[in-house]
């Protein structure tokens, strides 16, 4: 019985994976094999490749028993399928096995660190932490599952929302694991264990807990310090709409101390990590030459029922994007691999953009990576249409009278009532002059703004993706673009 769960999601796989023609998928943006997609979990690179599990149901395109689907890269970009890494085939996550984190062991083996559901014998639902090993494909699960179980809660916490570990090797060797919780009076919250093996664990400290209103369970927690600072990344459910943050569910980083011999984070800022409409439970890495790599569920729980009719995959990661700090706030950009994938490059400067809606040639495609500055001195609004026929297109824009940045995807074709555009302020470091990389993979928008102080990343799920692309501009912009097609 034990691996017929995971046996027969791995045949359903091999027969079922290939009849999805491959133009019917995002070339770059890593999507299921099969069915369904959510959280990128267990994010590393272990014996010379990346390795990406995620939040999988391959039998239908909607969340359902959740089990962890496997790919792997060399370059971050290019995935390859592997047959589906773990099923909820056990006594201790038999109602699922949800997101969690790898590190190798001291031996070599890859440890997965995740979350198993199960129910009580009060029949409610039980969160746990369990472990499995394996070599990168094939992975035994540990006879003594649960590693923490629900006795191993602080007292005031509700084991039916524990999860989402994530493990990292402390500097002595020893191992650290966040996992969030929340409190009996409701509040999210992330919580310290610590191992010498990775199999016992003992509860250390509240790491930080929601004193500020910010939204309602925190999920998916990620420590790391960059050039100097201390970076907490988690994502919030519910959270309401302020300037700072958008409603519904969002990623959020905060840069504060971390005192490592209390296991306490104080915090400076909370900024959300991602202004557009579907950023979700981000997970990063450290890259081989020192990066630190994040990648995201490009996806937000609110709006799951918005796709394409006859597709049978849903959900898709965001391109992985380096990060860095400058000024106290968190910059993106696209992995630098993604530069290996332009071809046909071609130039515009100088275009004179004058309320009116203009394409230029050799600007097409539904799989690009463009560049565009403009200048806006005599400008109100500039907007890039996407994916454009007729009266049908997605857009990225700005407006220079309002400051304000933003995404839209209301003329897609969608026949729902979704939220389907957000803006938010933003005041470019260069004056009047905004400058915008747009990676655009045939399923999704992602902007980068300046030198990627800010971004706003929307999925797009059009029948056919068009291929056209216009500019337009309120009052005069001077636009010079630099575009490629990504194959
Ligand atoms: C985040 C999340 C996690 C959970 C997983 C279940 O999107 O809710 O907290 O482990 O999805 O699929």
């Amino acid at each position: 019985m034990e691996k017929d769960l995971l046996k027969k999601c791995r045949t359903y796989e091999s027969s079922e994976a290939s009849k999805i023609p491959s133009n019917e998928r995002p070339p770059l943006h890593l999507t299921p094999q099969i069915g369904w997609m959510n959280d990128p979990n267990g994010f590393i690179y272990y014996k010379n490749a990346y390795h990406l599990f995620y939040q999988y149901n391959p039998y239908d395109t909607v969340w359902g028993p959740m089990h962890w689907g496997n790919a792997v890269s060399k370059d971050l970009i290019h995935w390859e399928q592997l047959p589906a890494a773990l099923a909820p085939d056990s006594e201790s996550d038999k109602e699922g096995c949800f997101s969690g984190s790898a590190i190798e062991t001291k031996d070599g083996k890859l440890a997965l660190i995740y979350t198993g559901v199960k129910k009580t014998a009060e029949d409610k639902i039980a969160q746990i932490q369990c472990l499995a090993e394996g070599d990168g494909l094939d992975f035994e699960k540990y006879s003594g599952n649960p590693i923490i179980g629900s006795d191993q809660l602080p007292a005031g916490c509700q084991e039916c929302d524990f999860r989402d570990p994530k493990v990292i090797e402390a500097e002595d060797g020893s191992y650290v694991l966040y996992a969030v919780n929340r409190t009996s009076g409701g509040k999210g919250q992330i919580l310290v264990y610590k191992s010498e093996n990775l199999k016992d664990w003992a509860f250390c400290s509240v790491l930080l807990q929601n004193d500020c209103n910010l939204g309602e369970m925190w999920e998916c927690p990620d420590s790391f310090t960059l050039q100097g600072k201390d970076i907490l990344i988690f994502s919030v459910q519910d959270v309401r709409q302020s300037d700072r943050f958008d409603s519904g569910n969002i990623a959020v980083y905060a840069i504060g101390k971390y005192d490592y011999q209390s296991h306490q984070f104080t915090k400076e800022q909370i900024f959300q990590i991602d202004r557009g409409l579907d950023f979700y439970a981000p997970q990063t890495i450290e890259s081989k030459d020192g990066r630190r790599i994040m990648i995201a569920w490009l996806q937000n729980w609110d709006i799951c029922n918005y796709k394409a009719n006859n597709a049978r995959w849903y959900g898709q990661m965001s391109i992985p994007r380096e990060l860095w700090l400058k000024d106290g706030l968190l910059y993106q950009k696209p992995v630098r691999e993604l530069e290996n994938y332009r071809t046909n490059k071609t130039e515009h400067k100088g275009i004179k953009v004058e309320d009116r809606k203009i394409s230029l040639r050799g600007v097409e495609g539904s799989c690009l990576d463009l560049t565009i500055r403009v200048d806006g001195t005599r400008a109100d609004l500039f907007s890039i249409q996407l994916f454009e026929r007729d009266e049908s297109y997605a857009r990225v824009y700005y407006d220079f009278n309002l400051q304000r940045a933003g995404i839209d995807r209301s003329r897609t074709g969608s026949p729902r009532a979704f939220l389907h555009e957000r803006s938010c302020e933003y005041v470019p470091a260069s004056g009047s002059t905004i400058k915008i990389r747009i990676i655009v993979d045939r399923n999704s928008v992602e902007a980068f703004f300046g030198e990627g102080e800010l971004t706003l990343s929307m999925s797009i799920y059009e029948e056919q993706p068009h291929s056209g692309i216009s500019f337009y501009c309120k009052g005069t912009g001077i636009v010079d673009v630099e575009c490629y097609s990504l194959q």
